[in-house]
């Protein structure tokens, strides 16, 4: 069986004052009416798994119990469960909980792990690719897909493939590579080189993997992750839809995620090649770039008047927004916030998040 978990606990920073700590990006309508949550929920509809496939885990902070139950109701979607973190450790104890949760079912299923902020227009080509990887999940390996770097980008892991597997069943010919070598976000000078090299790819952030071999390679790799979810996992309790851990025994679990912690050391990973259309929008920039633009190269949502305007990302919530001769700007008007910045320094939006919670 294909169990989806969907990692929800991140805070978008770098979209704000759009995403907020209270209510971050994968719980917003950014592209589609739907929000990147519901979106990542609905790209698993189909039969493209047969009847292989389960309702999904979510797993998320405490403080969003709500806001993913009613996107839930909304969508007209239904968790297996919904497991509530105390406080953020990263993706590879999110993780490390959720294969726990898989396996007390009794099973030992194929974890589908996936990030609630991505988009991804080619859903075809997304699902084909997770039949493929799931027969290399099913043969134990931990597999990363893959996309074709555009840039050199130093906020995503890069993958370097290794030489070509191939395996089929009845519905594909599946085809993925050996990670020769798996790098987290490597500084500009490396990734500028993996760029040039033409044999890296990016890794996505999602993942296939069976919940015991993941926990298998954590134990290896980071034993303290492991023994500090087991123990705060056993000591859950459950309201209503939501598991709740024990807060006094996770906030002993180190931070890390499933990059540094389990992908750059294992041996046991291959990566299948994704061409799907994908960003994670972790910025303005990636927003603008898959949103859709007028002729002058335009994003504008709400109420927005431009004149020799071009290339810009303007987003006005609640006030009348207008613009005069600007290129390449990012515009948010929102209550209580409004941020102009320069389309090409998108990603130190992040420090004013830093600057207002010293503050605070
Ligand atoms: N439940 C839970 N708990 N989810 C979390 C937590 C946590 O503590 N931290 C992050 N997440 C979720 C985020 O909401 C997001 O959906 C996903 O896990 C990935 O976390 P990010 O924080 O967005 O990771 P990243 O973008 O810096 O890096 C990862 O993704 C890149 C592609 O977007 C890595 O896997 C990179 O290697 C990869 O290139
Ligand atoms: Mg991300």
């Amino acid at each position: 069986m294909i169990l989806p978990v969907i990692m929800s606990g991140g805070s978008g920073s770098r979209l704000w004052p759009l995403s907020r700590a209270l209510h971050p990006k994968q719980f917003l309508p950014l592209i589609t009416k739907n929000t990147l949550l519901q979106e990542t929920i609905n790209r698993l509809d189909g039969d493209f798994l047969g009847d292989k496939c389960l309702d999904p885990i979510i797993i998320c902070n405490n403080e969003h119990r709500f806001l993913v139950a009613e996107q839930l109701r909304q969508n007209n979607s239904k968790a297996s469960r919904i497991i509530l973190e105390p406080m953020g450790k990263n993706t590879a104890p999110a993780i490390t909980l959720a294969a726990l949760a898989a396996l007390d079912d009794g099973d030992d299923p194929i974890l589908l792990v996936l990030a609630a902020d991505h988009v991804i227009k080619n859903i075809e080509a997304f699902q084909q690719a997770i039949v493929s990887a799931s027969i290399f999940a099913e043969q134990g390996k931990l597999v990363t897909f893959g996309i074709v770097p555009t840039h050199a980008e130093t906020g995503y892991g890069y993958i370097k493939q290794g030489s070509l597997l191939t395996a089929n069943n009845e519905q594909v010919n599946a085809t993925s590579y050996t990670v020769a070598s798996f790098v987290e976000k490597p500084d500009l000078a490396i990734a500028e080189e993996y760029l040039a090299s033409g044999d890296y790819l990016w890794n996505s952030g999602m993942f296939m993997f069976k919940a015991s071999r993941y926990l298998e390679e954590l134990a290896i790799f980071s034993p303290e992750i492991l023994a500090v979810c087991k123990e705060a996992y056993s000591n859950k309790t459950h309201d209503l839809d939501f598991t709740r851990i024990s807060a006094d025994i996770f906030k002993q679990c180190p931070e890390d995620s499933i990059d540094y912690a389990v992908m750059e050391h294992t041996e046991h990973a291959v990566v299948v090649p994704l061409d799907a259309e994908w960003s994670d929008v972790g910025s303005f920039s990636s927003l603008w770039e898959v949103s859709e633009k007028d002729e002058q190269g335009n994003v504008s949502q709400g109420d927005v008047i431009s004149q020799s305007t071009t290339n810009c990302y303007i987003n006005a919530e609640n006030r009348l927004v207008t613009t005069v001769g600007v290129d390449n700007l990012v515009i948010v008007e929102t209550k209580d916030a409004i941020l102009v910045a320069h389309k090409d320094k998108v990603q130190d939006v992040k420090s004013i998040v830093n600057i207002l919670k010293a503050e605070n």
